[in-house]
């Protein structure tokens, strides 16, 4: 008994040791190329107009058209094809539904015919697509006509006043089109012939259907059942999205003359050291992708399928097509995408503007879950603090070098040997008092809980989920699937069961977790799922979930689903009046609904500060705002100066953590002298003066789907320099900021979008649009800039957290136009409940035009007299009032007059920020003391 232990752990041992050797560098041969990938191989081998599919049948009824997809017997009798694909003419056909929601979404399903009793249903995902919006179609696929045209006719469905959509029967094709003049595609499917679809069917005599991979043997008990098809963006200069890759924003071709690349991989991987730049699928997969560009404007075509897919983005000319054809091409982009399982179940996004098509595809999957406060502050992590002494003085060090931060974090090493929801007791002996320390002084405190668990009988989330059958089972469908993680053996909670996510959910009840608090907040990570012993680095594509559902179908949503158990375990534990903070390393469309997501295991490199951005922004176009990287890098030490550049970029972008692996040194911003300490100081307080902007930004995000962090583009969406710009990005509309992504920069060049004024958000210096500049930089900091016409709001006193800053008064930072005019927003409410979905907030816009500013009421609720609102209420004031670019026609203002007190407040020159090291000096009006909740006006004098 005693030399099985010792076998065991041996076992273990070396499974850990392998995996840590693993981390030096990201091994390629443990992951499948498409070449080793045969459905991959066989979809990018098929050329164009393979599919001779035609749409027969086409009726409309209940709110939806649909028609079968079948394939003519060719009069020679022979073509071919391969057995099993959609050309096999003997095949049943498939069915094509197409429905119409609000916004003129066209949703597409293609399916197996069921009247045909295919082997098995195929997987269509659940829990994505919200309610509301499934609800939203009937309503709207009203008009319809048909074009009768030579030899073939076309279904023409109606959309919106400016767009329809197209479905030729012969050969079949779908596409959205502009309505009336000259009726311009914006995008298509099968307009190239390269869909196949390949039909559950009977194994062949002889057939193998077995894949093998390294010493992994994938039993594939249903054969090829893989879909492909061909999408167009018309109209587009650039595609982005698609996340999550370690790539630039606007997306690289991956195939045609010329170019040789994998295709973007979708498939939820642990991968260490992942590189700075490739189309290898890493831990999360949105199969959405947009298009841009100055002929259309922006489109987008999501796909939703958790299986494995591949996207080929198609250089020109990849299809040998002529001279005419080019000139069409150089405005569209042909792509092709491929997935191991599922069903088509697509939807079309018209746009026309970047703002429209992020909105219609969070009307789909949702919006983002609006977060906590403290949670957009400063996090501190490392893997790991050792214990409480460790916590107790990294804890007191921000404080005695005067850092804000909110939440301090605990990895896996806390707990009693990577058993979750237990302590090591060793280390934290008195956890809740821990927390409790922590509270006092307003932070939080964050622990890790992993989808392993630990194979012990002695463990009880082990015994009830083994007891009730709660595990993912092996390919015989009986046994627990066993495979090898931080515990070493341990078995996967099978999170696609409704049933199973309540009972992980009830496990966070304080009963449950003991030695938790309520400030107490969760982190889930390798939920791709990460197995060490599994075939590239997860689980068997033959492992089988509750329903029958092989894990190839669903691979790709596990992570949601422990996302989403987690997120409700929060709420449930509050009784649902806590907004849950979930961190989740996988992701899937809908995860914006249950919390934040970081980048993974990057590497304390240049060249992976410069990726965190465009890695950042493709998740914000995609759903997923509230996204983040490892600052300073999780793998390697970072010189002192890579630390202070990550720290500047990153303090605006959304999620704001430091985090490094065990094998570093440790590197919280005190570690590196007085000067760097200062440099970090500063970096992390700007974030903190911007906190009123960034909450605001959240809630726009909440209620709209617009991110919080965006490219370019989004917001200037006709000024063509900034389509493949991602070394900058906009915060809100307000913020321009450029990052600093090389050693010993001295300067840097901007290229600030035309047509505005710039304001350096230090000096006040203001800068003309529409050209490259090259900028003296020095280490203080990077470039950040107001645009002209907007209005920030800031919190400017230097305080240790969120809570500290709760009743501090704010600054107003304006900055005009060309005809003096801005504008600009502040919502605020109690920062952590559900009250503000029934009114509780203050939402003011705030009115700059002619030297008199007023502030709007914008929360309808607290406006109407209904009696089931709740008001949030503020003392809050305005400290200061600061004027960027304002020139009167005569002399500069001295004083200002506040309606409707009648009081005057004094206008001199005062600091743009106040921070070591700058002086600047700014038109400021003093003390205006007007509630932030009030309506008033203040008018220059
Ligand atoms: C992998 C995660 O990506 C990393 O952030 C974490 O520190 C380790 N797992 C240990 O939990």
């Amino acid at each position: 008994m005693k030399l099985k232990l010792k076998l065991k752990l041996i076992v273990v041992l070396l499974f850990s040791i392998s995996h840590l050797i693993s981390v030096s560098s990201w091994k390629k041969e443990e992951f499948r190329s498409c070449n080793e990938t045969p459905f991959c191989k066989r979809a990018r081998s098929r050329t164009p107009h393979h599919s001779n599919l035609i749409a027969s049948d086409v009726t409309i009824r209940d709110g939806d058209l649909t028609a079968k997809l079948i394939t003519p017997t060719p009069i020679d009798g022979n073509h071919n094809s391969s057995s099993n694909s959609s050309s096999d003419s003997s095949s049943p056909p498939l069915i094509l539904s197409l429905s119409v929601y609000q916004g003129g979404i066209l949703r597409m399903k293609i399916d197996e015919d069921p009247s045909h009793n295919p082997p098995k249903k195929r997987f269509q995902v659940p829990d994505v697509i919200l309610p509301d919006f499934e609800i939203s179609k009937k309503i709207w696929l009203q008009r319809y006509s048909t074009d009768a045209g030579s030899g073939s006719s076309s279904f023409v469905v109606y959309l919106s006043d400016g767009y329809e959509a197209v479905v030729s029967n012969d050969p079949f094709e779908v596409f959205v089109r502009e309505r009336g003049g000259g009726g311009r595609r914006v995008l298509s499917f099968n307009s190239h012939g390269l869909f196949d679809f390949e039909k559950l069917r009977k194994k062949e005599e002889g057939e193998e259907w077995e894949e093998r991979f390294r010493s992994h043997t994938d039993s594939r008990p249903f054969g090829p059942q893989s879909i492909s098809f061909d999408v167009s963006f018309h109209g587009a200069d650039f595609v982005y999205g698609i996340p999550e890759h370690a790539t630039s924003l606007a997306l690289k071709p991956t195939k045609g003359p010329g170019i040789e690349s994998e295709p973007y991989r979708l498939f939820n991987l642990d991968v260490f050291e992942y590189l700075a730049e490739s189309p290898f699928g890493l831990y999360g997969s949105i199969p959405f992708m947009l298009s841009h560009g100055s002929a259309h404007g922006t489109s987008g075509f999501f796909w939703l399928n958790a299986a494995e897919m591949q996207i080929d983005v198609l250089g020109s000319g990849w299809d040998d097509a002529g001279e005419d054809a080019n000139q069409e091409k150089r405005k569209r982009i042909d792509t092709v995408w491929m997935s191991e399982a599922g069903i088509v179940d697509a939807f079309f996004f018209i746009g026309p503007e970047p703002k429209d098509v992020v909105k219609q595809y969070a009307s789909v999957t949702g919006t983002s879950a609006m977060p906590q406060l403290f949670a957009t502050g400063y996090h501190q992590c490392r893997w790991n603090y050792r214990d409480e002494e460790d916590v107790k003085n990294v804890d007191a060090k921000f404080d005695q070098h005067d850092i804000p931060y909110d939440v301090l974090w605990l990895d896996i090493e806390h707990t009693d040997g990577k058993r979750y929801f237990t302590w090591d007791r060793a280390l934290f002996p008195n956890p809740e008092e821990m927390q409790k320390d922590l509270a006092s002084r307003g932070r939080r405190m964050v622990t890790i809980v992993d989808p392993h668990i630990k194979r012990d009988d002695k463990y009880h989330i082990h015994k009830e989920a083994s007891e009730n059958g709660y595990y993912v089972k092996d390919a015989s469908g009986d046994k627990d699937y066993d495979g090898w993680c931080w515990p070493g053996s341990s078995s996967y909670i099978d999170m696609v069961n409704p049933e199973i996510r309540s009972w992980w959910a009830d496990k966070f009840a304080y009963t449950e977790y003991v030695g938790s608090t309520p400030s107490l907040y969760i982190w889930n990570d390798m939920n791709e799922p990460s197995v060490f012993n599994g075939p590239e680095v997860t689980m068997p594509r033959d492992a089988i979930h509750y329903g029958n559902i092989e894990h190839r179908e669903l691979h790709n949503a596990y992570g949601y689903y422990f996302h989403m158990a987690t997120s409700e375990g929060l709420l449930k534990r509050e009784g649902g009046k806590d907004r849950p903070f979930v961190l989740s390393r996988a992701i899937f469309p809908g995860t914006q609904r249950y919390g934040t997501v970081w980048t993974g295991d990057n590497t304390a490199e240049w060249e992976q500060l410069r990726v965190s951005v465009p890695m950042i922004l493709t998740l914000g176009i995609t759903g997923i705002t509230f996204s983040g990287a490892d600052v300073g890098g999780f793998f390697g030490n970072p010189d002192t100066e890579l630390l202070v550049r990550w720290y500047q970029v990153a303090a605006y972008l959304p999620f704001f953590r430091g985090h490094a692996h065990h094998d570093t040194k440790r590197r919280e911003p005190w570690l590196f002298g007085e000067h760097n300490t200062e440099l970090m100081r500063d970096a992390i307080r700007v974030r903190y003066t911007f906190l009123p902007y960034f909450y605001t930004l959240f809630r726009e995000a909440n209620v709209t789907g617009v991110p919080v962090a965006r490219p370019l583009w989004m917001e200037f969406p006709h000024d063509e320099a900034t389509f493949n710009n991602d070394e900058a990005f906009m915060v809100g509309n307000g913020l321009l900021v450029q990052g600093v992504y090389t050693q010993h920069a001295k300067e840097v060049t901007v290229c600030l979008p035309r047509d505005h004024t710039w304001y350096d958000l230090k000096t006040g210096t203001a800068y003309k649009g529409g050209r490259a500049q090259k900028m003296e930089v020095t280490d203080a900091d990077i470039p950040v800039f107001q645009r002209s016409g907007t209005i920030i709001p800031r919190k400017d006193r230097f305080r240790r957290s969120t809570v500290q800053m709760e009743n501090d008064p704010y600054t107003l930072v304006i900055a005009v136009d060309s005809s003096g005019g801005a504008e600009g927003e502040v919502y605020i409410d109690d920062g952590k409940s559900y009250e503000f979905q029934k009114g509780g907030y203050i939402h003011r816009r705030f009115i700059f035009s002619d030297g008199k500013l007023i502030s709007v009421n914008l929360n309808v609720a607290s406006s109407s007299s209904s009696s089931q609102g709740t008001s949030f209420y503020s003392d809050c004031t305005i400290e200061r009032i600061i004027l960027l670019g304002y020139s009167s026609s005569s002399k500069p203002p001295k004083s200002a007059r506040i309606e409707p007190t009648n009081r005057v407040a004094d206008i001199e020159l005062g600091p743009l920020q106040i921070r070591s090291g700058v002086r600047s000096a700014v038109l400021t009006i003093r003390k205006p003391n007007v509630r932030v909740s009030d309506d008033w006006t203040i008018k220059l004098l």
